[in-house]
């Protein structure tokens, strides 16, 4: 290889890990133990896998608070027109709404807008020795939705995640914390 060619290709991988990075602490996108991807951002795991026989994304989102626990697909901009998904776990039961990012910090239920509730609960759980909260689910890969966004597999999107403050088992409380990274599905 010619040290030119090496060169762009070390400038394209270095392009490729802050494309994939996101401004917080990052590790993967690797391979859990049952073979779906798994990428860290600073304390909050996303985990996802495509199921092609169902054209459905299984997903699981962990998060350090025993409040609500978010993810996010496309957003425009902060939270604007994101196909929002939030968790909590209150006295053992699990709750998740179908949302959509109504404008850079607002969002509402699919439902209220007009629109559907696509999202099916696999299961949700909270620990307390470390605080966190564990959601997991599925939604379908293109719903026909308007108020959800169509994901295509292979394809890189801006994820996002947030969490709300322990305690916080509701939909409707700010975050604690909240990221944007970009991930290919
Ligand atoms: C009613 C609930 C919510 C309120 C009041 C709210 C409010 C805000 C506000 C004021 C900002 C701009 C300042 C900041 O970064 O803190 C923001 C940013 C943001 N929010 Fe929300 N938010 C809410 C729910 C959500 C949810 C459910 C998500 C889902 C992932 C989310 C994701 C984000 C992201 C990714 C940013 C950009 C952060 C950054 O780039 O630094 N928010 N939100």
């Amino acid at each position: 290889m010619s040290r030119l060619l090496v060169s762009r290709v070390t400038v394209l991988i270095a392009a490729a890990g802050i494309v994939l990075a996101g401004c917080g602490d990052s590790t993967g996108p690797s391979e859990n133990e049952e073979g779906w991807n798994q990428y860290s951002v600073d304390d909050v795991t996303f985990e996802w896998m495509v199921d092609d026989s169902l054209a459905e994304l299984n997903s699981r989102i962990t998060a350090p608070t025993s409040g609500w626990v978010a993810v996010g697909f496309d957003p425009t901009s902060f939270m604007s027109e994101a196909n929002l998904i939030i968790g909590y776990v209150s006295a053992g039961s699990t709750s998740i709404r179908d949302d959509f990012g109504t404008g850079q910090t607002s969002h509402d239920a699919d439902t209220t807008l007009g629109g559907t509730h696509d999202i099916v609960l696999v299961k949700g759980s909270e620990g307390s020795d470390p605080i966190q909260t564990q959601i997991e689910f599925r939604i379908p890969m293109d719903s026909g939705d308007d108020y959800d966004k169509a994901l295509v597999e292979g394809t890189t999107y801006a994820v996002i995640f947030a969490y709300g403050s322990n305690g916080a088992d509701d939909f409707s409380s700010g975050h604690v914390y909240a990221e944007s990274v970009s991930l290919e599905i």
